[in-house]
C-alpha cells in the first residue's frame, strides 16, 4: 500500500494565508457592491418620493412617521423636550447610538458616555455630522472618568433601566454635577397596576437578554429620590413600548452633599 506523505507545514501555512487573503478580497468586494446597491436604492427611493403626487407623498409620510414613532424610536417625541433644558456643560450618560445628539442646543459643551463600544462608528459619524464639537467617552457609568462638580447638566435617556448598578450610577451623577446643576431624565419605570407590574417582572429576564440588559421593572423614581436627589418635576409621557410604560420625563436637583447610596431593589413601588 502506498502511503501519502503529509503536506509539509510550510506549504500548509501558505495555503491558509492564500485562503485568508482570498476571503478578505471577496469580503471587501462584496461590501463595496452592497454599499453601492444601498446607495442606489436610497437615491431611487428619494427620487420616487420627490416626484410622487402630493397625496401619495402625504401617505408615505404617515407610514414613515408610524414606523419611526411606533417601532423604530417610540420615545422620539419626548427627546427634544428632554434636552431642551440642558444648559452649560452637559453630560449625557448611556448614549448608545446617541439619538439625542442632534437635538442639543449648540454652544454648550457636550460629552456623551457609554460603557459599550458597540456602534462606535455610527456614533462618530453622527458626531461629525451634527455636533463636531461633542465628545464621546467609553467608560462604566458606575465610575465616571470626570472630576467632581464638572457638569451643569446630566441627561439620562433610557439608561438607568440598563445601568448594572443603578445606585452607584446615581451616586456618580450626583458627584459630577455642580451645586445648582440639574439631572434631566427620560426613564421608563415599573407600572403601578399589579397585573402590569407582574407582567413586567415576568418579562424582564427575556427582555433583558434581547434589549441590551434593560429592566422593565425598576422603581427608578424611588431610586432617584433614595440617591438624595429632589425631584422638581416628573411627568408621564406619551410613547414607548407597551411593556415599558409608564415613562417619566423629569428634572431633579442633586443632593447638597453627594452621598453613598444603598443598592435599590427592583421590587419597590414607584
Ligand atoms: C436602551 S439604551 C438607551 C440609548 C439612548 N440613551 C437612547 O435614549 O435611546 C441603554 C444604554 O445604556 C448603556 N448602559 C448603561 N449601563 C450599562 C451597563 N452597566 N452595561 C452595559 N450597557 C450599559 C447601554 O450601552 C445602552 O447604550
Amino acid at each position: 500500500m502506498i502511503r501519502k506523505s503529509p503536506r509539509p507545514p510550510v506549504a500548509r501555512g501558505r495555503f491558509v494565508r492564500l485562503l485568508a487573503g482570498m476571503g478578505f478580497v471577496f469580503a471587501a468586494v462584496g461590501w463595496l457592491i452592497v454599499n453601492e446597491q444601498r446607495r442606489r436604492a436610497r437615491v431611487a427611493i428619494r427620487n420616487a418620493v420627490l416626484h410622487a403626487p402630493p397625496v401619495a407623498r402625504a401617505r408615505l409620510r404617515r407610514v414613515w412617521l408610524w414606523w419611526k414613532l411606533r417601532l423604530a424610536d417610540p420615545w422620539g417625541r419626548c427627546r427634544a423636550r428632554l434636552v431642551a433644558d440642558a444648559t452649560g456643560d452637559v453630560l449625557e450618560i448611556g448614549v448608545g447610538r446617541w439619538p439625542n445628539l442632534k437635538r442639543y442646543r449648540s454652544g454648550d459643551r457636550l460629552v456623551g458616555v457609554d460603557p459599550n463600544r458597540r456602534g462606535v462608528f455610527l456614533v462618530r459619524r453622527r458626531i461629525r455630522r451634527f455636533r463636531p464639537d461633542a465628545q464621546i467617552v467609553y467608560a462604566p457609568l458606575e465610575a465616571l472618568p470626570f472630576p467632581a462638580a464638572s457638569f451643569d447638566t446630566v441627561v439620562s435617556s433610557l439608561a438607568l433601566c440598563t445601568a448594572r448598578d443603578q445606585a452607584a450610577t446615581l451616586g456618580e451623577i450626583a458627584r459630577v454635577l455642580r451645586p445648582g446643576g440639574r439631572f434631566l431624565f427620560l426613564e421608563h419605570v415599573r407600572a403601578r397596576g399589579p397585573l402590569a407590574a407582574w407582567l413586567q417582572r415576568a418579562a424582564t429576564p427575556l427582555w433583558s437578554l434581547l434589549a441590551d440588559g434593560c429592566h422593565l421593572d425598576r422603581a427608578t423614581l424611588a431610586a432617584i429620590t433614595q440617591a438624595g436627589f429632589s425631584i422638581e418635576m416628573a411627568e408621564p409621557t406619551v410613547g414607548g413600548w407597551w411593556l415599558a410604560r409608564p415613562t417619566y420625563h423629569g428634572i431633579a436637583a442633586p443632593p447638597l452633599q453627594p452621598q453613598s447610596v444603598p443598592a435599590t431593589t427592583t421590587s419597590e413601588a414607584v
